[in-house]
C-alpha cells in the first residue's frame, strides 16, 4: 500500500504517534510546520482561540505531493474539542487530492465528541479508520496495542 502519515504536533505527542504509525505502515511521514508561533502561554491561548473559531493558518510548503498516495493518515492534537488549525488548513487545501484517509488524534482527556465528525465533514467522505489516544498513555508508552490495531485496520483494506 502506498501510504503517507501527515501530522501536526505542538509539543511532540502527536509526532511520536505519527512516527510510530509510519513505521508500522512502512511508509514516510510528513510533519506540518505552522508559520504561526504556538509555544508558551500566548501560543497556547492563540491555539485554543484559532481552533474554536475554525481559523486557518499558513503552513510551510509541503515536502511531498500528497496526490499520489492510496492512503493518507492525518494526526492532530485536540484543541478545545476540535482539530488543530494546521490540520484544518491541510485538509481544507488538499482534500481533493486524497483517495482514502484515516484520522488519529492525541488529547489530554478521554472524551472528544466532535473531532472526528468535524474532520469527516470537512473532508467530505468517511475515514477508513479513526484512533484517539491519551497523551499520558503515549508518554508512558502504553499505546502500542491500539496503534497496531489501527495500522492493521488500514493495511487489510
Ligand atoms: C490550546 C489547547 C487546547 C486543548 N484542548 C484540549 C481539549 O479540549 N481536550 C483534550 O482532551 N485535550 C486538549 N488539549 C491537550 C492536547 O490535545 C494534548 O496535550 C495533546 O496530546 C498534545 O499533542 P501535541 O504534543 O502533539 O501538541 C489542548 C491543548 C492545547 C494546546
Amino acid at each position: 500500500m502506498n501510504a503517507r502519515v501527515v501530522f501536526y504536533s505542538r509539543t511532540g505527542t502527536t509526532k511520536k504517534v505519527g512516527k510510530a504509525l509510519a513505521e508500522l505502515l512502512r511508509c514516510d511521514s510528513e510533519e506540518l510546520i505552522d508559520t504561526k508561533k504556538r509555544k508558551a502561554l500566548l501560543g497556547f491561548i492563540r491555539s485554543g482561540r484559532d481552533a474554536n473559531t475554525q481559523r486557518l493558518t499558513v503552513l510551510e510548503p509541503l515536502i511531498h505531493d500528497h496526490e499520489s498516495y492510496d492512503l493518507v493518515a492525518r494526526g492532530t492534537p485536540v484543541w478545545g474539542g476540535m482539530m488543530s488549525s494546521p490540520i484544518r488548513t491541510y485538509i481544507t487545501t488538499n482534500k481533493s487530492k486524497f483517495n482514502r484517509v484515516a484520522f488519529f488524534c492525541t488529547q489530554g482527556g478521554t472524551e472528544n465528541e466532535r473531532l472526528f465528525s468535524d474532520m469527516e465533514a470537512l473532508y467530505g467522505k468517511n475515514p477508513a479508520s479513526v484512533l484517539a489516544l491519551r497523551g499520558a498513555d503515549v508518554k508512558k508508552e502504553d499505546y502500542q496495542d491500539k496503534l497496531s490495531a489501527f495500522a492493521d485496520s488500514l493495511n487489510t483494506e
